[in-house]
């Protein structure tokens, strides 16, 4: 079982590498809490008194054989869609880059034409199921995107999906307000002018009905420019909004170091990664967050976690749960590929999906790590042999239990 006595706020290089763990343990949750844990050699007496003659209102489980850890905290998904896109998947299979395919009005314009054709209803019920299948893969806290309306009309009906799941899931979630996500084709030879939109409608908008705990760009080669990116966020500022942008995964785009300057709480996909924005990241309150799912599916490269951790920074793990690059709600497989095709290793990769995601949720000390007096939001594996065959065996459905709370 990993647990931290002292809840943590995000872990940083070295501090990575390791999972307090109690082997042989109890644990006791209480009213939704986690009241207790320990080694079974050491449970106090009133503990093994109910275990002994369990009541009616003490329920006892035996998980002998099995690993308990927090449940992850997704801190990058865009789960609110319609349709799918299966089309460009096999568009991708006979050749087809994402930006050839984006070029083509396919991909994010794809979804905002489907997005646009359904009801607010519609888009709840779907996005739930999603949302559902998050908490069954081991996910007790969510973050979720707008990005596929591009419309003052379509971004704040996709936010107000985004509240009512609020009001309504299992699990904490937070939203995340992303209209710079790609240009509408109204607005394909006048760029700034969109921004403009975001900056003067939009986001005034989105504040007044409290819809956006953050704020998005897209900041990348093809997309939002750096200039664009810094008007956004200093209007967003404004309001509170809080920045956790799309940087980096095309092109070395200064995207980092413009979220950074803006106090970023992460910059996500970081494909694109040197040392001068390793630099910036270190002393910054920033996340670096990776989302391997992503470069799995479109054949991209991943992103450089392991140097980025040996320099000392502190990496996040997220699925991007979308449907153009990330169709997949499991953080187990996004441990598997961090593991494989990143090299962090079984502990670091937990870390990543666990305390520095819930850091890079805006849900610091609270979620991600099991630790008395914090809400019992945790994973309970089938038995198993040893933690690291729960990444390893990769295809496997390793997940006995999900227990949320919030
Ligand atoms: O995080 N890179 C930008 N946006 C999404 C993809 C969205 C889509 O293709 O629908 C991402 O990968
Ligand atoms: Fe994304």
């Amino acid at each position: 079982m990993g647990v931290y006595e002292t809840p943590v706020m995000r872990l940083k290089g070295k501090q990575m590498a390791v999972v307090p763990e109690i082997r042989d343990a109890y644990l006791v949750v209480e009213d939704g809490v986690v009241a207790g844990y320990g080694a079974m050699k050491d449970m106090p007496a009133e503990i093994s008194a109910v275990i002994a003659a369990p009541s009616a209102d003490a329920v006892v489980e035996d998980l002998s054989g099995r690993f308990v850890f927090p449940a992850f905290a997704d801190s990058h998904t865009h789960i609110v869609y319609a349709g799918s896109r299966e089309t460009e998947y096999e568009d991708k299979i006979r050749g087809l880059s994402y930006v050839e395919i984006a070029k083509r009005g396919g991909g994010i314009l794809n979804s905002a034409d489907l997005l646009h054709r359904t009801s607010e209803d519609e888009l709840y019920e779907t996005a739930m199921q999603r949302l559902h299948q998050c908490v069954e893969g081991g996910t007790g806290a969510i973050e979720i995107k707008s990005g596929y309306g591009l419309s003052t009309e379509d971004e704040l009906k996709m936010l107000r999906v985004i509240r009512r799941m609020k009001e309504t899931a299992p699990i904490a979630v937070k939203s995340n307000f992303l209209a710079a996500h790609a240009f509408p084709r109204n607005f394909s030879d006048n760029h700034d002018g969109y921004v403009d939109l975001i900056v003067n409608e939009m986001i005034p908008l989105v504040a007044k009905e409290g819809l956006a705990d953050f704020i998005d760009v897209f900041c990348d080669e093809g997309f939002f420019t750096v200039e664009q990116t810094a008007r956004m966020l200093e209007a967003g500022a404004k309001y509170g909004m809080r920045p956790k942008i799309h940087a980096n995964e095309l092109a070395l785009s200064g995207g980092i170091q413009v979220g950074v300057k803006y106090d970023a709480l992460s910059v996500d996909h970081l494909e694109y990664v040197g040392k001068a924005e390793r630099d910036v990241l270190r002393d910054s309150n920033t996340m670096a967050t990776a989302l391997p799912g992503a470069a799995f599916f479109l054949g991209m490269p991943y992103s450089p976690v392991r140097e980025m951790i040996d320099d000392g920074l502190s990496v996040a793990l997220a699925s991007d749960f979308n449907p153009g690059s990330s169709p997949s709600a499991s953080m187990k497989f996004v441990l598997s590929l961090a593991s494989i095709k990143m090299k962090l290793t079984p502990s670091e990769a937990l870390n990543a999906a666990t305390v520095n995601g819930a850091y890079a949720l805006g849900l610091a000390g609270t979620h991600g790590q099991i630790s008395k007096g914090l809400k019992a939001n945790f994973v309970i594996t089938k038995p198993m042999p040893s933690f690291a065959y729960f990444s390893y065996s990769y295809t496997e459905n390793l997940i006995e239990k999900v227990v949320v709370n919030k």
